[in-house]
């Protein structure tokens, strides 16, 4: 009988998205070993489309740790956001209001890629496309992680930490009991429907749209992709949206200034995503930490999900180091607080953005007027804007 293979390592995280990989790089940077097992293959996280937008620290952050050079050569670097609506397109120079930081588009998927090429380049264990993840004996100083390798084979990862980087939809979450977690939670009426599609972008920075028939976003990827979304029924079947829906919406809802036209190409891509806000402030139990999209969700008008996942790894970096150099556990006790005020204010700001954004059938005619007002204010009032702008680029870590 071929015995199960043991693994032991300081750290056991779990999931190879931004918190986990960001996590091992740095934990790597602190001389701490760190194991990852993720649930899909290399190829499928590398070609996973999500998010597009790099708060200015995480740029910082990236570049410190060797990992920016390819960021800095593809991606696009912006001096602001427009806002259109009312017919009117106004610009929010993110620079000048913030006192010089930009508005970086960088997919989220090239993150990952640069990461894992990084990690792996230096030693690092990643084990993909593991199945059965399941965590035991976290309130215990010995805590260990089950699973099936690739080829099915059970296998046991033995670790002093375990860090949940696995997502909403992880187990890592769930390994704390239901009574012990605290959380919070606001389901949106309103779903994107996002494109890619093979056309130069049709503006040099992101458009956020507000518009009577819904909100609109463009984005972009490379100088040949842009990435496009319209507000759908988050119950919408994508059959519901041929191709020639999809233009004729995002041409009504962007093309509300005179002369300004969206270019049109062939679409490679389309999904729809539902809105939710979650938090669960129960961050640590025991020996397991949450990070990221395990412990927080935002809807991704602001922008933040990717960064605020990066933040969480930052803080918790910083704490095991203090651990491990100096038996110091004064970091992780103040793990959960110390990253949560950081994550409600993230939490906010997506709420505002979306709120402000998107047109509700639910909402009464005053609603609708007040947040045109909201609109109205952030356009007309310096102090307005630079509210906006500091959260855009990325508040204090
Ligand atoms: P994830 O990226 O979800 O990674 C978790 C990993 O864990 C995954 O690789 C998963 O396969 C793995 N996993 C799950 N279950 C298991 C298991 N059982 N065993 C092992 N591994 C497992 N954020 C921004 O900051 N800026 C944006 O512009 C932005 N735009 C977005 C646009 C869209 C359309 C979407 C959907 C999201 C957007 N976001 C944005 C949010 C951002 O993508 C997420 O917040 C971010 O991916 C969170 O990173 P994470 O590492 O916490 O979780
Ligand atoms: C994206 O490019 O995917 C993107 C950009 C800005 C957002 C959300 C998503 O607010």
């Amino acid at each position: 009988m071929v015995a199960t293979p043991k693994i032991r390592t300081q750290v056991g995280i779990i999931g190879a998205g931004p918190a986990g990989l960001f996590l091992s790089e740095l934990l790597h940077r602190h001389g701490i070993a760190s194991v990852i097992l993720e649930s899909r293959t290399r190829e499928e996280i590398e070609g996973t489309i999500r998010a597009g937008v790099l708060e200015n620290w995480t740029v910082d952050l990236m570049n410190q740790l060797g990992v920016g050079e390819r960021m800095m050569r593809e991606g696009h670097f912006h001096t602001g956001i427009t806002l259109r609506f009312k017919g009117q397109s106004h610009h929010l120079d993110m620079v000048e209001l913030t006192g010089g930081k930009k508005v970086t588009v960088y997919p989220q998927h090239e993150v990952i890629k640069d990461l894992v090429a990084h990690r792996l380049a230096q030693g690092a264990e990643i084990h993909f496309g593991v199945r059965d993840v399941a965590l035991h004996d976290i309130i215990s100083d010995r805590p260990f992680i089950t699973y099936a390798q690739a080829d099915g084979t059970p296998a046991v990862l033995t670790c002093d930490f375990i860090a949940g980087c696995d997502g909403f939809h992880g187990p890592s979450r769930q390994a704390i009991p239901a009574a012990a977690r605290k959380e919070f939670q606001k389901i949106y009426p309103y779903g994107w429907l996002g494109i890619l599609t093979e056309a130069p972008p049709s503006h040099h920075e992101l458009i956020y749209a507000r518009h009577d028939r819904g909100f609109a976003l463009l984005s972009m990827r490379s100088p040949e992709i842009q990435r496009l979304y319209v507000q759908c029924d988050p119950k919408d079947d994508i059959a519901l949206w041929p191709d020639a829906r999809i233009w004729s919406e995002l041409h009504q809802r962007l093309e509300t200034v005179d002369g300004w036209t969206l270019t049109e190409g062939p679409i490679i891509q389309k999904g729809i995503i539902a809105m939710r806000s979650f938090v669960c402030e129960t961050m640590r139990h025991g020996r397991l930490f949450l990070a990221g999209d395990a412990a927080h969700i935002v809807p991704p008008t602001g922008a933040k999900g990717l960064n605020l996942a990066v933040a969480d790894v930052l803080v918790l970096s910083r704490a095991l180091e203090k651990f491990y150099a100096q038996g110091d556990s004064a970091g992780l006790d103040a793990y959960a607080a110390t990253c949560l005020a950081r994550i409600w204010k993230g939490e906010r700001f997506s709420w505002y953005m979306t709120t402000m954004l998107h047109t509700d059938e639910a909402a009464s005619p005053f609603e609708h007027r007040i947040r045109e007002a909201d609109l109205d204010y952030v356009v007309s009032s310096r102090a307005a804007a630079t509210a906006l702008a500091e959260n855009y680029v990325g508040l204090p870590i």
